[in-house]
């Protein structure tokens, strides 16, 4: 049984994402801890709602990056995870932190990376005339948006998309990525070393594609 702690800053639908999987028995994992930067996420009351301990840890009260991700580090320390999930968690970690959790950090992004790092994602995606957009779930190193690619899902842009619609499409599509993802991992097809990934016995060079054939509806 694999062992998760999610993090999240906001509305936490990725986090639902993963109760509801682990509920219907799609991922052979528990969620042993939430931990939330923003006392006004939606995520604590999805934590709660799901019997799930909550833990708020403001970044706020912390003046300098090392000691809010020293507190982080001090409860993880605690609840032993197998994996940590960065799931819609808005904060950056220096490189002790990615450092001292290597291998076992992952983050989903709303982006086909390495394309579009950073923030705006579907504006930026919409605004370089991208024809395919989707979300990446990656390996977290000391560099945003950097580490080694685990899995993608995509689609393709319609020529109506607006940064909105592309959001609300593209979250979709990451509630069924990242609990694919977690159920590689918590079945052992999919393994974390340090700073690389072995699926079904060999090194990844590419992302893995969600099993989804994209639908082309433009007009
Ligand atoms: C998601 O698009 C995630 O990829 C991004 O922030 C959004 C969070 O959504 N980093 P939610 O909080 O899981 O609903």
């Amino acid at each position: 049984m694999l062992n998760l702690v999610v993090l999240c800053s906001g509305n936490g639908s990725n986090l639902q994402a993963i109760i509801d999987a682990i509920a219907r028995g799609t991922i052979a994992a528990r969620i042993v801890s939430v931990l939330v930067n923003n006392p006004g996420a939606y995520a604590t009351e999805r934590a709660a709602q799901a019997g799930i301990p909550c833990t708020i840890i403001d970044h706020r009260h912390y003046s300098q990056r090392a000691d809010f991700d020293q507190a982080i580090t001090q409860h993880l320390k605690q609840v032993q995870p197998d994996l940590i999930v960065l799931a819609g968690f808005m904060r950056v970690f220096g490189a002790g932190f990615t450092d001292l959790w290597q291998g076992k950090l992952i983050n989903i992004h709303p982006s086909l990376l390495p394309k579009h790092k950073g923030l705006n994602t579907h504006g930026n995606a919409i605004a370089a005339h991208e024809t395919m957009h989707g979300a990446t779930v990656h390996m977290v190193n000391a560099e945003v948006d950097t580490g080694t690619l685990l899995a993608q899902a995509q689609l393709y842009i319609n020529s109506d998309d607006t940064a909105e619609s592309l959001q609300a499409r593209v979250l979709v599509l990451e509630h069924q990525l990242l609990p694919w993802v977690l159920q590689l991992i918590a079945s052992g097809e999919l393994v974390l070393a340090s700073n690389h990934a072995i699926y079904q016995r060999r090194r990844l060079t590419e992302p893995l594609l969600l099993p989804l054939k994209p639908k082309k509806t433009q007009a």
